[in-house]
């Protein structure tokens, strides 16, 4: 949610700023802008619209300068405008600062510095904050504090309420940009007498190898060849430099149109990264060392709690089917953001997991810092190494899906799905889960990439399909027991990028309400894989075509959908616990061919970005 990039060295800043920025885009892209700093000289140019833009006016107002920081946002308070578009420079002219987070009292601040003579030209939380930083600095006149300017930050940010991630620079104060965090990720990029500034290890593509990661609360401030880093109450705080693994950030498009459809080709081998070294054949088990919980731990633990949101929110409800189903421990699902604000009541061996693709959005990180705090044992399943989640969590397992750069989650989703039936074939070994059944798992696991990448080849298919529904703006998709949450995947899917009207349903409970909306302008996505219920499902499509509702059956068994179902998406027939993971790639390709059919930007979807990192 918005990217920040800073530069300061000894190099032309504002090629680096852009280029740091289109490899940010994703994380918001309504407008963007750059500060640059040449001695006491600064110059600021915002735009409305996307990097290009404020590439384009960069280039028609050259400036030299090796000191920058730059911003692409993601609209929280005030419009998507020029002068709402980030750096925000405070009314003397004196400091420039981008922002992420919300800054909750930012009236309060706004009116106590309308007092001080202070005036504003947006309307924006961040602007009141880069006031608040002159504000402070100015109070120090005469006085002769070392640090003024890091000092200024760090008091402005005492009296603020709310979350942030920012860069601040300063005619002032030439040499150096002042970064601070608290619930918003920021990172610095350590180079040869140069450093960097970014909220995504992405943004140091090609420059630097090792990072610093900022810690909530802590604020640092940054020369060419030095970080020096306290926290907001004055403490000084030792410097961990990491080394970042590129392998796992690779973020290049290659040969394919979109980032979307990259990441739902590269299935088979998230898939196969996924479950790479957590298997052993032997105990016909899995291997979870990650947990950093002893098998006698485990075997404690009498129910699950699982927290996340969107996509991976979707995750945790086919982990319930899972554990439930194979480890027989009582699983609960809650969306992170509700999570945190309600008094669930839980049992004192529950065990917390909660699931982010980012790491870092902001209410899963909660819904974690809470259940710590009440004393749980929480756990992560995410795919950004060094992530905020990554750090705060007690243990838990990368999911190694390499970069995701689509809005809209794909290979996260499935491979969150594959880890979260690693732990329940593992904690179901621990319990009542035979050696027979389990080998029957592990060899489903096994041969998971392989099924996904067959499944792939039903693409062309898909995309012709999609050409004859792209036209309709409403859609129901309906599911049944681990593929009732593949039916809700399959809704946001198709509704994030395509921005038609979709929604997921139980199966059976469509007669309990959703059948009012069949009709032959709605038409109706079902997943049918599971033999059991088979002839429920069927009844189900017979009570849409009697309704003359258009029906896509995705589906195993395509001998009972003839002449019931419009179109059918034959699935290879494979064991239960990975289909909700084989399901999901048809209507993934559905929700892209037919974004690409109406003219949509697959990529930067209107109103969202890629990590949430806002309430
Ligand atoms: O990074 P996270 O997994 O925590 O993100 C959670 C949701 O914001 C995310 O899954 C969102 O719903 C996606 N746009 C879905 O495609």
């Amino acid at each position: 949610m918005c990217g920040i990039t800073g530069y300061i060295g000894s190099r032309e800043a504002a090629p680096i700023l852009i280029e740091g920025l289109r490899k940010l885009e994703y994380r918001g892209y309504d407008s963007s802008g750059i500060a640059l700093l040449r001695g006491n000289t600064m110059s600021v140019h915002k735009k409305k619209g996307r990097v290009s833009v404020l590439a384009d006016e960069i280039q028609n107002h050259p400036f030299h300068a090796t000191t920058g920081i730059s911003h692409t946002r993601w609209a929280t308070h005030g419009g998507v405008t020029d002068a709402n578009a980030h750096p925000h420079v405070s009314s003397d002219g004196d400091f420039a600062m981008v922002h992420n987070g919300i800054i909750e009292n930012y009236e309060y601040i706004r009116n106590f510095l309308l007092g001080q003579g202070y005036t504003f030209s947006s309307q924006t939380d961040s602007e009141a904050l880069v006031n608040l930083i002159s504000y402070h600095y100015n109070k120090r006149t005469g006085e002769n504090t070392p640090n003024r300017f890091l000092e200024a930050v760090r008091k402005a940010l005492l009296h603020v309420e709310g979350t942030y991630g920012i860069a601040v620079i300063s005619r002032l104060a030439p040499g150096e940009i002042i970064a601070a965090r608290k619930g918003s990720p920021l990172l610095i990029g350590v180079g040869k007498n140069e450093m960097l500034i970014s909220s995504d290890v992405l943004g140091f593509a090609g420059r630097a190898n090792n990072v610093i990661y900022l810690d909530d609360g802590q604020v640092a401030s940054i020369t060419p060849d030095n970080c020096d880093i306290i926290t907001i109450g004055n403490k000084q705080i030792e410097c961990e430099i990491k080394e970042i693994d590129w392998a796992l950030e690779n973020a290049d498009l290659g040969n394919y149109s979109h980032y979307m459809e990259k990441e739902i080709y590269e299935q088979p081998k998230a898939l196969e990264d996924a479950i790479r070294g957590r298997i052993s054949d032997d105990n016909s088990t899995a291997v979870l060392s990650g947990l950093n919980m002893s098998p006698n731990e485990l075997r404690q633990i009498d129910r699950i709690l699982f927290c996340a949101c969107g996509t991976a929110w979707h995750a945790c409800l086919v982990a319930e089917y899972l554990i439930e189903k194979y480890a027989r421990i009582p699983v609960e699902v809650e969306y992170a953001s509700e999570f945190r604000y309600r008094s669930a009541p839980l049992d004192k061996n529950t065990l917390v997991f909660v699931i982010s693709q980012s790491g870092e959005t902001i209410d899963t990180l909660e819904a974690l810092r809470e259940s710590k705090r009440k004393g749980f044992r929480t756990l992560a399943i995410t795919n950004s190494v060094g992530s905020t989640i990554s750090r705060e969590s007690d243990g838990g397992l990368y999911q190694y899906a390499g970069k995701e750069v689509g809005v809209a989650s794909t290979k996260a989703f499935t491979s969150q799905v594959i880890i979260c039936l690693l732990i329940a074939l593992y904690m179901g070994r621990m319990r009542d889960l035979s050696f027979p059944d389990g080998k029957e798992i592990v060899a489903a696991i096994k041969s998971v990439p392989q099924i996904a990448s067959k499944v792939l080849e039903l693409a062309p298919m898909i995309k012709e399909t999609a050409k004859k529904y792209s036209k309709y703006d409403d859609f129901l998709f309906l599911g049944r027991l681990s593929e009732f949450p593949v039916a809700l995947e399959g809704a946001l899917k198709l509704k994030e990028i395509s921005y038609i009207h979709a929604e997921g349903y139980p199966a059976a409970e469509m007669k309990h309400g959703p059948i009012a909306l069949v009709c032959p302008e709605c038409p109706t996505v079902i997943f049918a894989n599971s033999e059991d219920i088979l002839p429920k499902l069927v009844s189900n499509a017979q009570e849409i075509k009697a309704r003359k509702g258009p029906l896509i059956a995705v589906t195993d068994s395509p001998k009972a959908f003839e002449g019931i179902a419009d179109d059918i998406i034959e699935l290879p027939k494979v064991h239960d616990s990975i289909k909700p993971i084989i399901a999901t790639i048809p209507v993934q390709l559905l929700a892209y061919y037919v974004a690409i059919e109406r003219g949509c930007d697959v990529d930067k979807p209107r109103n969202l970005a890629k990590a949430v990192t806002v309430e």
